[in-house]
């Protein structure tokens, strides 16, 4: 499959969001075409085949889950990517559940759309069986549990696994209720996922690899995530962002040496009436003023 070779059908009840995603697909040469909500998108796709669907969740008449749910049934082997504006955990979920790929928060950056785009390309061309790249640090033999994925961890673990094993499909929630309980992913347990529920490494890493929510960096006890999405850009958030970096003397993805902080920048936290946000662990901070960034971290100490 080649990008070029590749059909899109973006849909989406606003035509702006059609006309933006149709500038940044079309000018990287992807054939794409849209359609204005669900049931247009259905009369599409029974005259014609598309690779890749990226849909919205709210639309009139047909919205985004019935025509998700529709395309599981009708058209199983099409890759599915959401659109959307304020996704709840809930409503990833679901569409999780319903296999979907990824999801691109809107408002988006041209960068971000073809980055899930490519990201999501690839996932295709990885569904064929063996096409799965195995990484070095997968490979590597012996990899000793670590500190700070402790034995009890473990066991909690293995009885994740036992329960989810026999459950067609649950390897993202295993891996979820993972990282609830270490806090990451660190090889070791995705290794015991792998073995447990007997799924090739590879294929654990690259679902770990793909979806954004899912780290193989240790995280310290309070995770600082700054959002560099396009609201909170304009807003000053780098200036926020550096001046964290510079008053815990970590870089993005770093944890300092206490373990207490650990820093993450994202692209959208589907608060953007906010902006600038940073949200520390679950707590979430609107309009800051880049100058006071240590203050809201220091609550934490
Ligand atoms: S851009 Fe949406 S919350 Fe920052």
């Amino acid at each position: 499959m080649t990008e070029n070779g590749l059909k899109i059908l973006v849909v989406d009840d606003e035509s702006i969001v059609i006309r933006s995603c149709e500038i940044v697909l079309k000018g990287a040469g992807y054939h794409m075409e849209g359609a204005l909500g669900g049931r247009e998108a259905i009369l599409k796709m029974e005259k014609e085949r598309y690779d890749l669907v990226f849909t919205d969740l709210k639309m009139p008449e047909v919205d985004g889950i019935t025509l998700i749910r529709w395309l599981r049934n009708s058209r199983p082997d099409t890759g599915i990517v959401i659109l959307t504006g304020y996704p709840s955990q809930d409503t990833i979920k679901e569409a999780l559940g319903l296999g979907i790929i990824d999801y691109v928060p809107k408002p988006f950056t041209p960068a971000v759309l073809l980055d899930v785009t490519r990201r999501a390309v690839q996932w295709l061309e990885t569904r064929k069986p063996g096409a799965f790249a195995i990484s070095a640090e997968m490979s590597s033999p012996a990899e000793p549990v670590r500190d700070d994925f402790p034995p009890a961890m473990a066991a909690e673990l293995d009885k994740v696994i036992a329960h989810y094993k026999h459950i067609p499909g649950s390897l993202i929630p295993v891996l979820q209720r993972a990282q609830e309980m270490i806090g990451w992913l660190p090889v070791a347990a995705l290794k015991r996922v792998s073995k447990g529920m007997n799924i090739p490494a590879a294929e654990v890493h690259s679902v770990v690899s793909f979806y954004s929510f899912f780290t193989m960096k240790p995280r310290g006890d309070h995770n600082i995530r700054v959002c560099l999405g396009t609201a909170c850009y304009v807003k000053r958030a780098e200036e926020i962002l550096r001046n964290l970096k510079e008053g815990l003397g970590i870089g993005v993805g770093e944890v300092t040496p206490d373990r207490k902080f650990s820093l993450e920048e994202v692209r959208c936290l589907g608060a953007c009436g906010l902006a600038p946000v940073v949200v520390v662990d679950h707590d979430t901070f609107g309009g800051i003023d880049p100058k006071n960034s240590m203050e809201i971290v220091e609550k934490y100490r």
